[in-house]
């Protein structure tokens, strides 16, 4: 199976690193020519496709990842063929905005965890030959409509937050005091473990975090100043914000 990256940009490099660290062969890889491409075929092997026409031709399966604006008309009059699969990566843009047919097109929200095959990355609809790229760059999770899909998004932009999160934790120990390098570990670590923890356990969150904050202690204590500066209330129009940027764009402009 060829794999075609349509887009070779910032987050199209951390798909082929992953690509990569799960044994695809090089070979089996081809990019459009713009953006990185160049470098990374130097460095790596990839094929380079003469151009977009190209790449269609050869491909099996085309991960489409330009930026969204660019993504109606980049697609637009290639020569797409029955039995080929599109996956778009690019943020609000509707199946019906994605003239592929007769392919099939599937949109799926990779990270850039996807580097480390470590990006939980969700998709629609549930075919196949999609789920056998993304597998490989993490634990794919299908979705049953578009709808899902749009709002299960808004978990792309909470990765970014959690990593600002992360270098504020951070900072703010290595100001008191504490080594750079310690504070940095230990702030990621402390969100990979919340978040592995409730990954796997089946009990309701309500549960976990009321057996997790003693009365009278410090989570409770942070927690109380995080609700006084109304910082839940935020975070909660920060997910609503997202949404309504991600299913009010308009890519006719
Ligand atoms: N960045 C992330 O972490 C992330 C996460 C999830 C989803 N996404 C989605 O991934 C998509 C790409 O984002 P990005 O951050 O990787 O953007 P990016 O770094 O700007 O990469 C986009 C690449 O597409 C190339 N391109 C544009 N039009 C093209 C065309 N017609 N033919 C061939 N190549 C073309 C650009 O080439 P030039 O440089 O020559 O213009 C650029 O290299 C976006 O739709 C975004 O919503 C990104």
């Amino acid at each position: 199976m060829i794999i075609g990256i349509l887009g070779v940009g910032h987050l199209a490099a951390s798909m082929l690193a992953g690509f990569l660290r799960s044994g695809l062969d090089p070979a089996a890889i081809l990019l459009s020519p713009r953006g990185k491409a160049a470098v990374l075929s130097a460095r790596h092997g990839f094929q380079l496709a003469a151009d977009n026409r190209d790449l269609v031709e050869r491909s099996d399966v085309v991960v489409l990842s330009v930026r969204p604006q660019h993504a109606p008309e980049t697609v637009a009059g290639l020569p797409w063929r029955i039995g080929q699969t599109v996956v778009s990566v690019c943020a609000g843009v509707p199946l019906s905005r994605l003239d592929v047919a007769p392919a099939r097109a599937v949109r799926a929200m990779p990270f850039t965890a996807s580097e480390i095959a470590a990006s939980p990355t969700v998709y629609f609809p549930d075919v196949g030959e999609a789920r056998a790229v993304l597998d490989r760059l993490g634990p794919s999770i299908a979705l049953p409509s578009e709808n899902d899909f749009e709002v299960a998004t808004v978990s792309a932009a909470v990765y970014g937050w959690a990593q600002d999160l992360i270098r504020k934790t951070a900072e703010w120990s290595s100001a008191e005091g504490l080594d750079p390098a310690i504070s940095r570990r230990l702030a990621a670590m402390t969100f990979v473990a919340a978040g592995q923890l409730i990954a796997e356990k089946d009990e309701p969150m309500d549960q976990m975090l009321e057996e997790l904050v003693t009365p009278g202690g410090i989570t409770e204590r942070g927690l109380q100043v995080l609700s006084l500066r109304g910082v839940p209330a935020a975070w909660e129009e920060a997910c609503v914000a997202v949404l309504d940027k991600l299913t009010k764009r308009r890519f006719d402009a």
